[in-house]
């Protein structure tokens, strides 16, 4: 047990996915997952270990913002030694070719700060996603249909920007979508030698104020699950 996760060692797949959500944890656990187990539940940050496809894999909220993933993110590389960590959430589009429902792959993630802003110091770094499961993901996207684009995204401290000179810089500079939690967890699995990897259901969109209506919203969400099932174990 960690101070933030109740499961016992053994109970955490090597395999990860990660929404922020908790109740999309259990509902892509229930959905997609065999002989599905509840092995957390501190703080309601739900998490369930299963198998897909004869793999073990666990699905455990994230929650929302790099500090709160992080927490989850470190304790599950270093207690219950998670190799492959993928994040399955929503993002904002930000390009007028990004359309809501369309699935963004995040090659890298920039931010203005992270938590590890802290021990970078001085260095710009580029949290950069691993190279197998982003190639694996785009070929699980291609094969479905589903319109994927693959490129930067931010990673943002704040929902409610009030600086939106950095919004136009970003867009200015090919960024696809913003989403709150993909640089850190690039940032900590290169840290600690592991894969990961972002795979996000663009759920609104900056510039049109166009919003996926909440009936449509699992349907995306599911085939953004299978992508990075697949991914994983490509
Ligand atoms: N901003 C930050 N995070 C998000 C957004 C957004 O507009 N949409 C979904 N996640």
């Amino acid at each position: 047990m960690t101070v933030h996760i109740g499961a016992e060692k053994g109970e955490i797949a090597e395999t990860v996915l990660l929404p922020g959500d908790p109740y999309r944890a259990k509902w892509a656990a229930e959905t997609f997952l065999k002989d599905v187990r509840l092995v957390n539940e501190v703080r309601g940050m739900l998490g369930f270990t299963g198998t897909w496809n004869g793999h073990s894999v666990t699905i455990q909220g994230s929650g929302m913002g790099m500090p709160s993933l992080s927490i989850y993110v470190n304790e599950l590389i270093s207690t219950y030694g998670a190799q492959t960590l993928i994040r399955i959430g929503s993002c904002g589009g930000m390009q007028p070719h990004v359309d809501i429902r369309d699935v963004i792959i995040a090659m890298t993630a920039s931010t203005i700060t992270s938590p590890s802003s802290g021990i970078l110091r001085e260095i710009n770094y580029a949290p950069c996603a691993d190279w197998s499961l982003l190639r694996a993901a785009v070929a699980a996207a291609e094969a479905k249909g589903t319109t994927t684009h693959v490129g930067g995204i931010y990673s943002s401290d704040v929902f409610y920007a009030e600086r939106p000179d950095l919004d136009e810089q970003m867009v200015r500079h090919g960024i696809l979508g913003v989403e709150m939690e993909a640089a850190e967890l690039y940032t900590l699995a290169a840290r600690h030698n592991r894969r990961a990897l972002a795979v996000l259901t663009v759920s609104d969109h900056l510039q049109t104020g166009e919003a996926l209506p909440s009936d449509q919203r699992e349907r995306s969400f599911g085939e953004m699950v299978e992508i990075a099932l697949e991914a994983a174990f490509a």
